[in-house]
């Protein structure tokens, strides 16, 4: 069974709610506060929790409950003030959602925060726990593709929704070898204004320390998949190596071809919850045991949100970008100045 954290929630919308709901069931927390700016998101995810207070305010939810963990499922603009919140209250750790920020600038500055106060965070990039995933995982890390030289990764949905999960899915693939510098770019305005704000679609070239070159494709002009129906799913990895690849997509199968090894794969994948994000919450658990470190830290979150806002500003400024960033004007003002209209 192990230690019980107490856990308090702000933003109670679709990803709240699961959270609510799988911190209350996995057995190793108590959420004891629910919080949103609009009370009428309270109901529905109490009733997953076992009824915590509500509180109208982040602030004072966190300085009654004096919570183990702090858990927020805001729209991305919604990050540095909440982790403020968190730091202050001396929480041992921050579960967020993804992306970690809409710009490097206010990345730097949580991760800053976050370090310097000792506090310990994840964010829910949580797909790779679903069997499709660690099945592709497992024949990669096998060694059967041979010399990895080349990782795609492609999604329909656009980039403030999707980028940070396809460059960690990326980066997990390929070891977590390190990014060195990307080249990329971006097209269409639409999605500027969105509470997801995005280029329509951001493409380019990411080069691994380890050799390995990553290829992305996020938004509008990213090419179908169509294995997948559901059209936030449609979403694609592959694998290249020197003796075979392997392939995954989100909510359906995977398959692999090596030398090897011969033919292997399934078309059946999980996309739910006891899935991907019961497994994810229960690590949240043996990372604050100190048993295990979390697969989806804020480290390498940091590292995701380094590659999405180095495409951006590659397609700005049109020139290859070397990471690790520093700070520098926002991507998306950025961006807003030079598309075209
Ligand atoms: N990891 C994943 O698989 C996954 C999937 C979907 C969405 N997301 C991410 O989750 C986050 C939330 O998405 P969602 O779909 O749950 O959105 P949602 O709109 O359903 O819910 C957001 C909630 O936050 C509340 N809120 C807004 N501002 C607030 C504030 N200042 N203080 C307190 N509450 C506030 C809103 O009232 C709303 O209830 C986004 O960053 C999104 O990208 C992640």
């Amino acid at each position: 069974m192990g230690q019980i954290y107490t856990v308090a929630i702000t933003g109670l919308g679709k990803r709240g709610k699961v959270h609510a709901d799988v911190f209350h069931r996995v057995g190793r927390f108590k959420v004891v506060g629910l919080s949103d700016v609009d009370k009428s998101k309270y109901e529905d995810a109490a009733a997953l929790c076992g009824n915590p207070p509500f509180f109208e305010d982040t602030a004072e939810m966190l300085k009654a409950t004096k919570p183990d963990v702090f858990c927020f499922c805001t729209p991305p603009s919604i990050r540095l003030p909440l982790i403020k919140l968190g730091v202050e209250a001396g929480v041992k750790l921050i579960a967020y959602e993804k992306p970690m920020a809409t710009s490097m600038n206010e990345a730097i500055e949580i991760r800053n925060l976050l370090r310097s106060a000792g506090v310990k965070s994840v964010l829910s990039h949580q797909r790779k726990y679903n069997v499709q995933f660690q099945k592709c995982k497992e024949v990669v890390d096998s060694g059967a593709l041979g010399r990895i030289h080349t990782i795609y990764a492609t999604g329909t949905g656009w980039m403030m929704h999707l980028a940070t999960h396809l460059a960690d899915y990326m980066r997990w693939f390929n070891g977590e070898a390190e990014a060195e510098w990307v080249v990329g770019m971006a097209v269409g305005r639409g999605k500027l204004t969105d509470n997801h704000p995005s280029p329509d679609y951001l493409a380019g070239f990411v080069q691994f320390a380890n050799g390995v070159r990553g290829i992305i494709e996020v938004g509008d002009l990213a090419p179908d998949v169509p294995e997948v129906d559901y059209w936030w799913r449609k979403v694609r990895f592959i694998i290249q190596g020197t003796e075979g690849f392997a392939e995954v997509h989100v909510g359906d199968g995977w398959r692999a071809v090596t030398k090897s090894r011969g033919w292997e794969g399934s078309a059946e994948g999980t996309w739910d919850a006891d899935h991907e994000q019961v497994p994810y919450i229960q690590d949240i658990a043996l990372w604050l045991d100190g048993v295990k470190h979390h697969p989806c830290d804020g480290e390498s979150a940091y590292k995701d949100q380094e590659i999405m806002c180095a495409l951006m500003r590659s397609a700005v400024q049109r020139r290859r970008i070397d990471i690790p960033l520093g700070p520098d004007e926002p991507e998306l003002e950025a961006l807003s100045r030079v598309l075209p209209e």
